[in-house]
């Protein structure tokens, strides 16, 4: 089994809603003095939100129309980190982090694409998407409480400007001028 299919297999995170909560908080509070970092943790919770969409849509249209805004949002963020956010940590002190913060998106890309198969009124859907939103809320989790607040810390005030201006400039690239946040 390569790398790549055991992130796509991996199930269930094991921290706590309230390690969730907990590690957001630490991340906010360090946010506030890095811009590229606050506007991620805004993308974040733009994520959970779709997701929550996704949940609570209850026919085949409201959950196709809800998967494509989630698949959309999740791409552009994950892209801007993996061209911005992640090169600066491999280039720092976090090359393993890197590594498995690229190698966990590859994953639920591959998982959302998967998602695009099913028929969305299926049980098979219902546990690919719960199988996709606890990788992500997994992921997520792990650059709030780690990796993201350890590069934030660098002293290298150049760096964060250059950061906050690419990784925006490539999320919305990818969303475009039309991509509007729910
Ligand atoms: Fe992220």
């Amino acid at each position: 089994m390569s790398v790549l299919d055991k992130v796509v297999a991996a199930i269930t995170p094991s921290e706590s809603e309230d390690e969730r909560r907990r590690a957001r908080e630490k991340a906010g509070a360090v946010a506030a003095n890095c811009d590229w970092l606050r506007l991620i943790l805004t993308h974040h919770r733009a994520i959970e939100d779709a997701f929550a969409q996704l949940a609570a849509a209850s026919d085949a249209n409201g959950r196709r129309r809800a998967q494509k805004w989630l698949a959309t949002l999740l791409n552009g963020h994950s892209m801007a980190e993996e061209a911005v956010i992640y090169p600066a940590m491999a280039l720092g002190d976090q090359k393993t982090h890197a590594t498995t913060a690229y190698t966990e998106q590859s994953g639920a890309k591959v998982n959302l694409a998967a998602l695009e198969g099913l028929d969305p009124m299926s049980q098979d859907y219902i546990d690919k998407f719960e199988h996709v939103r606890g990788a992500v809320m997994h992921h997520m989790y792990s650059e709030e409480d780690d990796w993201l607040v350890d590069l934030a810390k660098t002293a290298d005030p150049a760096l964060h400007a250059r950061l906050a201006a690419r990784y925006a400039e490539e999320f919305n690239r990818y969303m475009g001028p039309d991509a509007t946040m729910p």
